[in-house]
């Protein structure tokens, strides 16, 4: 059995920054940190359009507190305020830290950070580098890691979380390259797995955005939070659904209907462009409902609508946002210098995920923690984003809470033994799952059952809900679940074997979504990116709480905990 005295499974910024302040902090301790791709290839490295700091670089009227102030109002007030004054405080030291690193992020003519406007922000207080922000960091974190001797298991996928009493103890995993097995075993495991967007069957996500990590945790017993509250990025580029930065709004292109109009007028007067994403993404999908969505021949009545950045000539175009640029004409041929660029939303991120503390640490339920066992980024649900993630706050909030969980696992590893494991259990185990895989003789193909899954999901768990809807959906996946134990692999060999990964991954996508729904059709209210046609309101009287998901085969039960008010009432919320 191999050890270390930290396990951190994902190679995006949370893992990678906590991975590095762990160093910094003790530079005797043994990290490791597994990736199921190359770490530079983490879903991390298509974050576009940047981080928020108040810096006050262009706004000196920006401070941490309105940065605050703006999170909480866009999370529809479910966001912990004591986790966002946190992020919101440290966010300026953590951007000059990166920095001192070498991140190269875009500059004034001064020769300070730049900063832009962003979605539900008050303030330009957005720093970048360029359209290619996650790209930047991501690439100077992995090389950090190397320099600090953090060792990188890259091409590993991590099967299950061993978690014993209450307390993590390692992971059992899977090497890709030849579908080998192994169990570490840590005195700290720490998951930075990311997102689930492939859950759904348009999204800005990487293909390996399939929730593993949350999966896992929930089969291991750990309740999963606020999970019904999926983020769509307003524009995702027809019909692909791949991310257009909100850089380009924030630079100043126009959402435009069939008829020409700029139609944000109607829903977000003060903000237009610039609303939050639920807002945006609703007015976006109600425009295509009414008949002024826009046909591929420019005819009305079509599923997309245009956003227009001609009127910010080539110049700004190329400097600020090229990457957008070059992603609609690699994609679909159009030269957005003098063509609008066709968008609807996409799922895009998950605002829930692993319960943890300010610390990172898991909670094991209302009250209590997991022992050995911390999270950060998107897998983590601290909860500084509620119920709507504002723009640019995930590239913050994996760099603030990785540090902040990277420097508390620091700690508590200090003078801990390494656990108990019985190793060749989870072996045998392991290698049974693998080999039911293999042996199956059904008749299902895993990609017709994946696609049939996310179209079920996509029609039942949107961007409007409602009950009749979700528990169709919900019926549907009892049904779709059945159909696993249906399904064969063309692949039997054992080099390179991606069909075991994506049977495993389709385990995961099946397991998350089932918690969406659940969780979903039980908060009977409408907040943030959680709209409900039959629970018009918000309803802080019954659901100003937190969903708590516990998994089982049998059925998910849930709980709820407080949220944490310390700073702001909750308002209605208008732009
Ligand atoms: O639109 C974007 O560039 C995405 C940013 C984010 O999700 O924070």
């Amino acid at each position: 059995m191999q050890e270390h005295d930290v396990i951190i499974v994902g190679g995006g910024l949370a893992g990678c920054r906590a991975a590095l302040e762990i160093k910094r902090t003790d530079p005797s301790l043994d990290v490791a940190l597994v990736a199921k791709t190359h770490p530079i290839r983490s879903h991390s490295v298509a974050a576009q359009g940047g981080m928020a700091a108040t810096l006050k670089n262009v706004d000196a009227e920006d401070s941490w507190e309105a940065h605050a102030f703006d999170t909480v109002k866009g999370s529809d007030y479910l966001a912990d305020q004591d986790a966002v004054e946190i992020l919101t405080r440290e966010a300026p030291d953590v951007v000059i830290d990166l920095e001192h690193m070498g991140v190269l992020f875009s500059r004034l003519s001064d020769g300070r950070i730049a900063q832009r406007a962003f979605g539900g922000h008050s303030h330009n207080r957005t720093c970048y580098a360029a359209d290619k922000t996650g790209h930047a960091i991501l690439h100077e974190l992995v090389n950090n890691l190397r320099h600090n001797g953090v060792r990188i298991y890259e091409e590993w996928y991590v099967m299950q979380l061993i978690l014993e009493d209450a307390q993590a103890k390692g992971v059992v995993m899977f090497n890709i390259l030849n579908t080998k097995l192994l169990v570490i075993r840590a005195k700290a495991v720490m998951f930075a797995t990311g997102g689930y967007g492939r859950v759904y069957n348009t999204t800005s996500n990487d293909y390996a955005s399939t929730g593993d990590g949350l999966a896992m945790s929930a089969v291991a017993g750990v309740p999963l939070e606020d999970m019904e509250f999926v983020q769509f990025h307003p524009t995702g580029l027809y019909p692909v659904g791949v991310l257009i930065s909100e850089a380009v709004r924030g630079e100043g292109a126009y959402l435009i209907n069939s008829e020409g109009d700029r139609f944000m007028a109607n829903y977000a007067p003060s903000r237009m462009e610039l609303a939050p994403r639920d807002i945006t993404s609703r007015a976006i999908t109600r425009e295509i409902r009414a008949g002024r969505g826009i046909h591929p021949d420019g005819s009305a009545g079509g599923t997309f609508v245009y956003l227009d950045l001609r009127h910010m000539g080539k110049e700004k175009i190329m400097s600020r946002v090229p990457f957008c640029w070059e992603e609609a004409h690699r994609l679909l041929g159009i030269d957005a210098v003098h063509q609008p660029m066709p968008v609807r939303p996409t799922i895009h991120y998950s605002m829930g995920g692993i319960p943890v503390n300010t610390d990172g640490q898991v909670r094991s339920g209302v009250d209590g923690l997991i022992e050995s066992f911390f999270a950060a980024g998107e897998a983590a649900c601290v909860s500084v984003h509620g119920a709507n993630r504002l723009g640019s706050n995930s590239l913050l909030e994996c760099i603030v809470y990785g540090r902040r969980t990277g420097k508390a696992i620091a700690q508590y590893v200090q003078n801990r033994k390494l656990p108990e494991i019985n190793e060749q259990s989870y072996l045998s185990a392991a290698q049974e799952q693998i080999n039911a895989l293999l042996n199956q003789s059904g008749t299902i193909r895993l990609n017709s059952l994946r696609q049939t899954f996310q179209d079920c999901m996509t029609e039942y768990c949107g961007v409007f809900r409602s009950q009749e809807l979700m528990q169709e959906g919900l019926n549907q996946l009892q049904q779709l679940r059945q159909q696993y134990q249906q399904i064969y692999l063309d692949d039997k060999g054992s080099c390179w074997n991606s069909e075991i990964i994506e049977a495993l991954e389709l385990r995961s996508l099946m397991i998350v979504g089932e918690i969406i729904l659940t969780s979903a059709l039980n908060r009977t209210e409408s907040r943030g990116a959680h709209c409900r046609e039959d629970y018009s309101e918000r309803d802080d009287a019954n659901f100003l709480k937190h969903t708590l998901a516990y998994y089982s085969p049998a059925g998910i039960d849930l709980n709820y905990l407080p949220v944490s008010i310390t700073m702001f009432e909750p308002l209605e919320r208008k732009y």
